[in-house]
């Protein structure tokens, strides 16, 4: 079954505990905690201290952390101790990547590398073998509710065939338009094996109800 993975973006940051309690409970796999910096991504967000506090909240969950920001490198030691489980960079940052996996990695943390929709998916084959999870975006970073850019299926599907071409596994994760009945089932179908939602799990009317029909995505 698909990893469901709400994106706290479009919680309720009022009662952000209780919104991530509710969609645990319902089944989700990860809260996926995206951090902007206003530079790398036209957006600020959240970031060390409010990981830190979910995470001592709720010590058990799998904790999704996409870094949208220019310097990851300079972060990734305080984002593992604030509690990440999964620490996913950039592609396109200009940080020297072996380096930034190898440190997320020296800190025991599984690593992630993402890619925005103009970048081509050969970017991230060469760092396949020290990927615990690729995380393909659907949209432009920065904001959640956009479109879902339909070029990430044919990212998802290159991955997969190139994936169990070198007889690796990491995770596939989409990021971004991601809502069930429509392009989750497509995601899936092209070989996601997770699925990033904010709107779609927080700006639904129950919740609880979105994670459980995004879990059923075939
Ligand atoms: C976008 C973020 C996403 C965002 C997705 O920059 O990385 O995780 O929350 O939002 P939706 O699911 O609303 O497209
Ligand atoms: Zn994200």
């Amino acid at each position: 079954m698909v990893l469901v993975c709400p994106s706290v973006l479009s919680a309720d940051f009022t009662r952000l505990g209780e919104d991530c309690a509710r969609v645990l409970e319902a089944g989700a796999d990860m809260i996926h905690f995206d951090v902007m910096d206003g530079h790398f991504v036209d957006n600020l967000s959240f970031g060390l201290p409010v990981l830190e506090c979910l995470h001592k909240a709720m010590p058990d969950a799998v904790m999704d952390v996409h870094l949208m920001i220019s310097h990851p490198l300079r972060f990734v030691r305080r984002f593992v101790e604030a509690g990440a489980d999964y620490l996913t960079v950039h592609v396109e940052t200009t940080d020297n990547l072996p380096a930034t996996l190898a440190a997320i990695h020296g800190c025991g943390c599984k690593a992630g590398l993402s890619l925005n929709p103009d970048t081509p998916v050969e970017a991230i084959f060469p760092y396949l073998e020290q990927l615990e999870l690729v995380l393909v975006m659907g949209v432009v970073p920065g904001h959640g509710g956009q479109p879902f850019d339909p070029r990430a299926l044919d990212k998802l599907a290159a991955l997969r065939s190139e994936c169990a071409r070198r007889g690796l596994s990491p995770i596939l994760s989409v990021d971004g338009g991601v809502k069930p009945g429509t392009t989750a089932p497509q995601c899936v179908a092209a070989g996601a094996t997770a699925l990033v939602a904010g709107s779609a799990v927080f700006g639904a009317q129950d919740a609880a109800a979105a994670v459980k029909q995004l879990k059923e995505s075939v």
